[in-house]
């Protein structure tokens, strides 16, 4: 298959432009498009039919038990695939949606169980995203889509990243630029008795709770859950954003992760491997033997820790790095989401200094 990949602006003229009502009509055929969100790139199909959720698992090379994001574009939408709507949903979305937020809903009989992983669940998200709501809507206005990436990739930031995973094997791309999150949404879920979190993202466990009182994290996410415990949501225990070469977090005062790091790039050197660091723009400079030095960006802005990340470690892979050392990003609002990433690229190796 030949996947074609159109640039288009990403502003509020877009209803009607050419190739998103194109977009629109390989999506009701049953084919696939990715399209940028101002979290990740997501690799859409028909959320209503089945067939079109099938592809989506074999062009990510997914595992069928791992259940889709169902994107609406209007509210309106919503009622026909829940079973109903809670207050507290009409809450959340009245403070964070259009947003970086998925809820979790009883699912109507609408909605296929080749989309919800066989769950009686499902996710449901209204990007921030003029580009995004545009094609939803051109599409009948329920699209399903994880993240555009290879299963076990870091998540898609720009249309390049969703070339080099999915390039023949969906119909198109749109390309919008890159995301300016660049971390995916926050997930929760509305279906027990309080609201809990199973996915960290930028809408944080502080914001939420400012809105709808008390709200619980999976224990998994923690790491205060009993041994073998399951995370709520099943995409969450797979190894997921893993990049080739072998990463860990250092941890500790500023002086010793740097002379630590240090002395593991001329250790490393000596045993022929390529070693690549990941620190703020600020603290790069200490590191000046490492063969890659990815700009995390700045502690006091966290949003360019978080756009950066997934670009850094797919760099990683691009310059063929065989140990990557990372400096820790605990920032107060986003960084319970950035380390729950970095964490599982890490395959949770931290060293503390
Ligand atoms: O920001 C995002 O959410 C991006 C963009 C494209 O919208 N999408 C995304 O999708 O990250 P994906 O498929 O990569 O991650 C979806 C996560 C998985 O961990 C999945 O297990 C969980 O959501 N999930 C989906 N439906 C669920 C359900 N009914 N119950 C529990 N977890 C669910
Ligand atoms: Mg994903």
């Amino acid at each position: 298959m030949r996947t074609e990949i159109y640039k288009i602006q990403r502003n509020d003229q877009t209803d009607n432009d050419p190739v998103i009502l194109r977009a629109g009509q390989i999506i009701k055929e049953g084919g696939l498009v990715a399209f940028p969100t101002e979290t990740v790139y997501g690799l859409g199909g028909d959320a209503l039919n089945p067939e079109a959720s099938g592809k989506i698992y074999s062009a990510k090379g997914r595992p069928s038990d791992n259940p889709l994001i169902v994107h609406i574009a209007e509210f309106s939408k919503l009622s026909y695939i829940v079973k109903s709507i809670p207050d507290i949903a009409l809450k959340l979305y009245d403070a964070f949606c259009p947003g970086p937020l998925t809820m979790i809903f009883e699912k109507s009989d609408a909605v296929p169980y080749a989309t919800t992983g066989g769950l009686d669940t499902v996710a449901v998200r209204m990007p921030n995203d003029a580009l995004a709501l545009s094609f939803i809507k051109a599409s009948g206005g329920y699209i399903a889509a994880p993240s555009a990436n290879i299963s076990g990739r870091p998540s898609p930031t720009t249309a390049q990243h969703v070339y080099e995973d999915l390039n023949g094997r969906i119909e198109m791309i749109l390309d919008g630029g890159p995301c300016t999150i660049g971390l995916e949404s926050t997930i929760v879920d509305l279906t027990g008795p309080k609201p809990m979190i199973l996915r960290p993202g930028y809408i944080s466990l502080k914001m939420l709770s400012d809105v709808c009182g008390e709200v619980l994290v999976d224990p998994v996410i923690l790491g205060t859950a009993d041994p073998g415990a399951h995370p709520k949501a099943p995409g969450m225990k797979y190894r997921h954003y893993a990049p080739k070469g072998n990463l860990s977090i250092v941890s500790g005062p500023a002086d010793n992760v740097c002379s630590y790091i240090n002395d593991a790039i001329t250790a490393d050197h000596s045993a022929g491997k390529r070693v690549g660091v990941i620190a703020v723009g600020s603290d790069l400079k200490k590191y000046s033997g490492a063969d890659f030095l990815g700009n995390a960006g700045d502690l006091d802005d966290e949003i360019t820790i978080s756009s950066s990340l997934y670009n850094l470690l797919r760099q990683c892979d691009d310059e063929n790095i065989d140990t990557i050392y990372s400096e820790e990003f605990d920032t107060p609002m986003l960084g319970m989401a950035i380390m729950n990433r970095l964490m599982k690229a890490a395959g949770h190796t931290v060293i503390k200094v």
